[in-house]
């Protein structure tokens, strides 16, 4: 490594006459500085600096995933940019506290010299959404156009050209995708795993009709259950029966992708799947961070607004509320528990399939 030739001075180096210099209440244009302005200014602006940092990563995540193979030790390296974005959500969940110090009335002091600015018109949460798969068609109905229109035309266009672009979850779609199906010499263990669960069901079932304790309608409702788990069963095998369920949104993945991840669930401590599961479990954990985020902040928001509408125009918590249920990304990977079976009644791999499948998948586009 070469030596440096001028010297470094810290406050050069981190630009901090700019960065501490960046914090201009607007109450002070007006009347008396409002105190905790600069609370406020200062936690929105550490937040924006984060999503720089995920950003950083993901993108760095996301040129290794556009590779037509990605190699162990790739994977090594993606797994390490997720848990360091995850380590950052974490601190972003936590951060809601610092903001929640301020009182509702303290907030009044200046809220009104923010209209019409909103947290709709973060360029880079939006960004951080889209880029992890959350594009327009899958939002809630209210957000599909709602903080587009509250965008300046140059920011509207960016993003807009993002949405065309493949997200994570597209990515990480098309590499399930190439994961080699098991069909080798004979061995077919999607026929092996449905004959598992059809035994799995059917003892289910026949412990419920044992039961002598329970109530009929109560025993009903149970078999009704476990009925309706057997159809999702038998569609995740069945190429017509899954798009049904996928035009309904019951699943996003494609069946293929679905499958190439529950077979890497279900052996998840073989070597070879090790690092994929983990990159699976990270994708799990970024959506569940984001969700609390998304929960905390709408908690916060109430404490602050009540039922008042937000800057942006949308109903305020009641609107953040609803984006905690249904502006989720990797739900497949939560629902992937359903079609889990419990380590002894799972068929046994084949020693040549073992040796086989590859630490790493390669294949076409
Ligand atoms: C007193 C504190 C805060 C209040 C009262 C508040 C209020 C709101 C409201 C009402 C919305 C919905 C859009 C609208 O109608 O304006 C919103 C959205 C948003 N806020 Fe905040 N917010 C606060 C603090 C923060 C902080 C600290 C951040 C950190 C970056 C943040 C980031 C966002 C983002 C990214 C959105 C868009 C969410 C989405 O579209 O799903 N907010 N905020």
């Amino acid at each position: 490594m070469q030596k440096n030739t001028t010297p470094c001075y810290y406050g050069d180096y981190l630009q901090l006459e700019k960065l501490l210099t960046a914090q201009a209440p607007e109450s002070a244009k007006y009347a008396a500085e409002a105190h905790d302005e600069t609370l406020f200014i200062i936690v929105h602006q550490v937040y924006e600096l984060w999503f720089k940092q995920i950003l950083h990563e993901l993108k760095a995540v996301m040129a290794e995933f556009a590779h037509a193979e990605v190699k162990d030790e790739q994977l090594t390296g993606i797994v390490h940019k997720l848990k360091r974005i995850i380590t950052i959500q974490k601190l972003l969940n936590t951060q809601i506290g610092v903001i929640e110090t301020m009182t509702p009335q303290d907030f009044m002091s200046f809220r009104d010299y923010l209209v019409p600015a909103s947290g709709f018109q973060s360029v880079q949460f939006k960004m951080l959404e889209i880029g992890l798969g959350l594009k327009s068609g899958f939002r809630i109905d209210f957000d599909k156009n709602s903080f587009y229109s509250r965008l300046n035309v140059k920011d509207q266009d960016f993003l807009k050209h993002l949405e065309d672009e493949p997200s994570l979850f597209e990515r990480i779609e098309k590499w399930l995708e190439r994961m080699p199906f098991l069909q080798l010499n004979n061995f077919s263990f999607w026929q092996m795993y449905q004959q598992a669960t059809d035994t799995m069901l059917a003892d289910d079932k026949a412990t419920v009709q044992g039961i002598e304790q329970i109530a009929e309608h109560e025993r009903e409702m149970q078999l009704k259950e476990i009925e309706r788990t057997a159809e999702k069963f038998a569609a995740l095998l069945d190429a017509d029966k899954y798009q049904q369920l996928q035009q309904d949104g019951t699943f996003r993945l494609s069946q293929k992708a679905m499958l190439s991840a529950l077979f890497i669930t279900l052996y998840q401590e073989e070597p070879m799947f090790n690092l994929p599961f983990q990159l699976l479990t990270c994708l799990t954990e970024i959506d569940e961070n984001l969700t609390i985020w998304r929960y905390k902040h709408a908690m916060m928001v109430q404490r602050m607004l009540g039922t008042k509408i937000g800057t942006g125009g949308s109903s305020g918590h009641d609107y953040l509320k609803r984006t905690t249920e249904k502006n989720r990304i990797y739900t497949d990977l939560f629902n992937m528990a359903t079609f889990l079976l419990p380590k002894s009644d799972l068929p046994a791999l084949p020693k040549e399939i073992k040796r086989g499948l590859g630490f790493y998948f390669a294949g076409q586009e």
